[in-house]
This record gives structure tokens, C-alpha cells and sequence, in this order.
């Protein structure tokens, strides 16, 4: 039942189909960078969370999985990168003799930095024998301290591969290591991190969102809290939010995750409409690091190629086998 205090709460964003007669031109910032893009011999890669106008641009829009196969694979002479650092961190250790572009470099993640790598050296020193399975959302330090990396779209896979025998230590999301360990039955210990963007889904406001709109699905991400993920009638990656609103014969979706990932669904699951899951503060929920990016900045860094990104040698060759090793389990 609705309390004095709910009507209080912001109502949700409602995203409706796009009109596809609407035009779509492009902005001269935009074309700008189109122009410049095939000058420099470089490629567009785009986090679902970015604006609609960075990923209208993008040669490629996805999850981190699919970032990261994208970035292992290209043939440019050039990398953007329109997502957080450790994405585009990523991109440079499967890819070190490329220049990798962040349009923005103080683009973090909370998630990334609740786990320093100073501190899991610490932990696996005093707890040795563990096997370190790491969300891609970490630093390159922490990921050459780990066996593995996973993303939101393979982690059951990835953790289903590791010997039964061993003891695992799942850094740095609690809530995503709590769903995979429900997952798989395998027990695990979790560093407490977490997103600060997912964690403010709340119970009650996923509740007054399934008021108004009853018959629609609720497509969570695993970075939500449980009391969230056991709301939802799917729990998954952004990539797979995709397939799941294209597939499933709904014509409206509660989607708890950021924002950016409505341009996405408008775009790829014409037609739909799409109820972003809101929180106490507002309607929708932007992940501040992600929305550092602006389609200035992609052009700016175009245009200057910069700010780059740069790691110690030995920091990427030790970052690489453990995602390597994802890339190969996860095909
Ligand atoms: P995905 O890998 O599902 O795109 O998630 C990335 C992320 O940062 C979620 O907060
Ligand atoms: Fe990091 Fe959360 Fe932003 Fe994803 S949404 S980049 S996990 S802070």
C-alpha cells in the first residue's frame, strides 16, 4: 500500500517506442566526429550507459563482455573508448600496441575503487590458496593480482569452470558474487564492495513502479541488492536486457539499471516502452562516472588524441592471462 511518504518519492521515467519517422540527423559535433574517426583510422566503442548521441556514433554499443571481445579484436590504429577507465583499462591490456582513448579520464567507478589493490594483496598474502575470480570492474592492478576475471554476462560460466576443490574469493561486487554463488551453489567469500548507482534500488520504490504498471516485467541488474534481484522476473547482464525485452511478448519492461541503457532497448526493441526503475533521489538512475562523457569530449579527444591511457608494462602482462583466460572460458 502506498504511504504519504511514497506519493512524496519521484515517479518513474517512462520511455515510449521511438517514433521511427522521427528523423535522426546527425549534429555537426556528431558529424565531426564521423569525419574524424575515419581520418584517424579509429573505432567507436560504447558502454550501454553512455548518452544516446555517443552511442548513435559508436561502431559498437554493448556490455563489457562485448566491449571486451570488440577491443581484443580490432584492427584501428585507435581505441575510444566511451565508458569508465577500467573499461578502457581493459581495451589497452588486450590491445597494448594501440593508442586507447578515454574522452574523459576521472570517469572511475565506486565499484572499482572499493577494492584497492594494495588491500587484496593484503588479504590474499594473509589468506593464501584462494582463487581469485575478479568482476572486469577493477582496476588493471587488481586484475593482475587475480586467476580471472568475469563480467555480469559470464560469471556463472566463468566460476562454473573453476576446480571444486578450490576455494574461491570473488572481489569486488558483494551483490553480483552473492547471485553467482546462488547460482552455482559454490560457496565463496565476497569483498564487500559495491555500485553506489545499483544499490540505490530500493524494495519499496521497485514496488510503487509494479503498481502502475502491473503486468511488466522486472529486468534487474546483478549489481542490485537481493531484496531487488528477488523482485525481478530476470536477473542479467545489459546485454542480455536486450535479448530478454526483444524476446519476451511483453509490451512494457521495468528496467533497473541506468539510464543509458533506455537509448539501447528504444533502439534495438522498436515498439516497446520502458519504465526506468527510480530511487528515492529521482526518476531514473545516471551512473555519474559514466555520464563524465560528453560527445564533446569524444570529439575533443579526436581531435587532440588525448588523454590516453598508459599502465606499466608489467602491470599488463600480468593483468592479460586472467582475462585472456575469461575471454577463452566464456566462448
Ligand atoms: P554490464 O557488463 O552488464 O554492461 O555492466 C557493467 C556495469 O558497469 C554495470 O554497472
Ligand atoms: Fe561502476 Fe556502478 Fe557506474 Fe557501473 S554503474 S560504472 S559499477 S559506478
Amino acid at each position: 500500500m502506498m504511504s504519504q511518504h511514497d506519493s512524496l518519492l519521484p515517479g518513474p521515467l517512462v520511455f515510449q517506442p521511438l517514433d521511427p519517422a522521427a528523423a535522426t540527423r546527425l549534429s555537426a559535433v556528431q558529424e565531426e566526429i564521423l569525419y574524424l574517426k575515419r581520418e584517424r583510422n579509429a573505432v567507436i566503442l560504447a558502454h550501454n550507459y553512455q548518452v544516446d548521441e555517443i552511442q548513435r556514433v559508436a561502431d559498437f554499443v554493448g556490455d563489457s563482455l562485448g566491449l571486451s571481445y570488440k577491443a581484443a579484436e580490432a584492427d584501428a590504429e585507435l581505441i575510444v573508448f566511451c565508458g569508465v577507465h577500467f573499461m578502457a583499462e581493459t581495451a589497452k591490456i588486450v590491445n597494448p600496441a594501440k593508442t586507447v582513448l578515454l574522452p574523459e579520464l576521472a570517469a572511475g567507478c565506486s565499484l572499482s575503487d572499493s577494492c584497492p589493490a594494495e588491500q587484496l594483496a593484503a588479504y590474499k598474502e594473509a589468506n593464501p590458496g584462494l582463487y581469485v575470480v575478479a568482476y572486469i570492474n577493477c582496476s588493471a592492478e587488481v586484475k593482475a593480482l587475480c586467476d580471472v576475471i568475469c563480467t555480469s554476462g559470464n560469471a556463472e560460466k566463468i566460476v562454473g569452470r573453476i576446480p571444486p576443490e578450490r576455494e574461491i574469493l570473488f572481489v569486488p561486487d558483494q551483490n553480483l558474487g552473492q547471485w553467482v554463488a546462488r547460482k552455482t551453489g559454490r560457496q565463496m567469500r565476497l569483498w564487500p564492495g559495491s555500485c553506489y548507482a545499483h544499490v540505490l534500488y530500493t524494495v519499496r520504490n521497485i514496488e510503487r513502479v509494479k503498481a502502475l504498471f502491473p503486468c511488466a516485467p522486472v529486468v534487474a541488474h546483478p549489481e542490485c541488492i537481493e531484496a531487488v534481484r528477488d523482485m525481478a522476473d530476470i536477473v542479467c547482464s545489459t546485454e542480455k536486457m536486450v535479448a530478454y525485452c526483444q524476446e519476451t511478448p511483453a509490451d512494457t519492461f521495468i528496467i533497473v539499471t541506468e539510464t543509458g541503457m533506455m537509448n539501447r532497448l528504444r533502439r534495438e526493441v522498436p515498439g516497446k516502452t520502458f519504465v526506468a526503475g527510480p530511487t528515492d533521489l529521482c526518476g531514473c538512475n545516471d551512473c555519474r562516472f559514466m555520464k563524465m562523457n560528453t560527445i564533446e569530449k569524444v570529439r575533443d579527444c579526436l581531435r587532440s588524441g588525448g588523454p590516453q591511457i598508459e599502465l606499466p608494462e608489467a602491470t599488463i602482462r600480468a593483468a592479460e592471462l586472467p582475462i585472456r583466460r575469461m575471454l577463452e572460458w566464456s566462448r
